[in-house]
């Protein structure tokens, strides 16, 4: 459920004209729903209800630090992958011991850095670099809490770009070398085991998945048990679907179930990392079309977004619905919603059924909020879009557009050029 609705054919985000916001900011934009984004943050953690847990919202989905600052008034933690993430965290007022790092390349900076604020945990991706944050503890009179990001190896049956917890994929120690990653950290004199880590992939819409990685990581928690040493939370990553076209993904609270049932008895503290089902269809981009064109095989409908906008469609073939801004009457056509990026991969859609929009008619580029603005880049020397939020009859610019000269800012001309 989402505060995207037509009212009188006109799109609306919660009480605010869509159209009227174009008028104040221009296109493209990202806009972002106040009251969906908390919703969802509101039924995410409400499902876990009565289990010891704690959601870490996951900032590489969306970070703006306004998105940032509404999940940590509702108590949220934060899952980052960078010091970037880190520093965005603490400035839109999370706790560091609310924060949890993954990532298979944490730099010595990075470490230092999380290992000063005191973060809650450190997801450990190989051996090498739990025997670098011993180390770097150690210089900096820390203990590094630490769990292990075991790769569970099952299927999560999404794009292979983002399936993380398979064999082949570059995520996590197999559960054999894990149990040894286990005894080197408990021995560790800079390092605290308290958890253990997994997170299999994105955009997952069946609850196999999640449970049969449980399985495997429940055996492996007996056996790290049966060593001697203490686990007090179990990190289930995020990973969980939305809908973007005709996907049913599973409810919050199914995916609870599942996982708490999985987990009966075992006296753990759950830590949960979603990120694209906070965000993801809470956030819209909203685009101009600029010209229409038919070539003997094609219409295309050529729009102000490009794919440095929003990479998805280029990169994964990912859907995104289409909708007018403005809904007329007139007919359906068949295009191709191109952006003006010399590449044939930029595009919003191909092939798509898609109202008969003319020059200048806005179109609303649905589900953008996870991986939209965050994935952006400035290809092209195309200035990156500003990020618009609506709070009931409010909005306001939480990012404002680039200028030109954002655009060259930190660069310069050496005197022997
Ligand atoms: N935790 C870890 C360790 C992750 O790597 C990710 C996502 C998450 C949590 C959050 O996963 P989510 O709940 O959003 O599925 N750019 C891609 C998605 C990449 C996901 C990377 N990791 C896309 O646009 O679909």
């Amino acid at each position: 459920m989402h505060h995207f609705k037509y009212r009188n054919n006109e799109l609306y985000c919660e009480d605010v004209p869509v159209q009227r916001i174009a008028e104040n900011v221009g296109t493209p934009f990202y806009l972002y729903s106040h009251a969906t984004l908390k919703r969802h943050f509101l039924i995410f953690n409400q499902a876990f209800q009565g289990l010891n847990r704690l959601v870490c919202y996951s900032a590489k989905a969306n970070t703006n630090l306004a998105v940032l600052k509404l999940f940590a008034n509702l108590g949220s933690g934060l899952d980052i992958v960078s010091g970037g993430e880190l520093y965005r965290g603490l400035k839109a007022g999370f706790s560091a011991d609310k924060i949890v790092y993954s990532g298979v390349g944490k730099r010595i900076d990075e470490i230092d850095y999380a290992l000063d604020k005191g973060i809650l945990m450190f997801n450990i991706e190989s051996l090498e670099e739990l025997e670098l944050i011993d180390k770097r503890a150690g210089m900096l009179k820390k203990k590094a809490p630490i769990a292990i990001r075991v790769n569970p190896d099952v299927d999560p049956k999404t794009h292979p770009y983002i399936s993380t917890g398979l064999k082949k994929n570059k995520f996590g120690i197999d559960i054999e070398s894990s149990i040894q990653g286990y005894k080197i950290a408990s021995k560790l004199k800079n390092i605290q085991v308290i958890g253990i880590d997994c997170h299999i992939g994105s955009q997952i819409t069946e609850s196999k998945p999640f449970e049969d990685a449980l399985e495997s990581i429940k055996k492996l928690i007996t056996d790290i048990i049966n060593l001697g040493i203490k686990i007090k939370y179990i990190d289930m990553g995020g990973g969980l679907g939305i809908t973007y076209d005709a996907e049913s993904p599973l409810h919050p609270s199914e995916y609870a179930r599942a996982i708490v049932k999985s987990l009966e008895g075992m006296p753990i503290e759950l830590i949960l990392e979603p990120g694209r089902v906070l965000v993801g269809n809470a956030g819209i981009l909203v685009t101009k079309v600029l010209y229409r064109k038919a070539s003997r095989e094609k219409q295309f409908i050529i729009v102000d977004a490009g794919m440095n906008d929003l990479l998805r469609p280029s990169i994964y073939k990912a859907f995104h619905a289409i909708e007018p801004v403005l809904k007329s009457e007139e007919k359906t056509i068949v295009a191709d919603v191109v952006g003006p990026i010399c590449e044939s991969g930029d595009f919003l859609a191909l092939d798509r059924k898609i109202s008969n929009a003319k020059a200048d008619d806005l179109l609303a580029v649905m589900s953008a909020g996870a991986y939209g603005f965050t994935m952006s880049s400035n290809y092209c020397s195309r200035l990156k879009v500003p990020e618009v939020m609506v709070k009931d009859d409010r909005f306001e610019v939480i990012k404002a557009r680039q200028t030109y000269e954002d655009l060259i800012a930190g660069e310069c001309i050496p005197a022997f050029v």
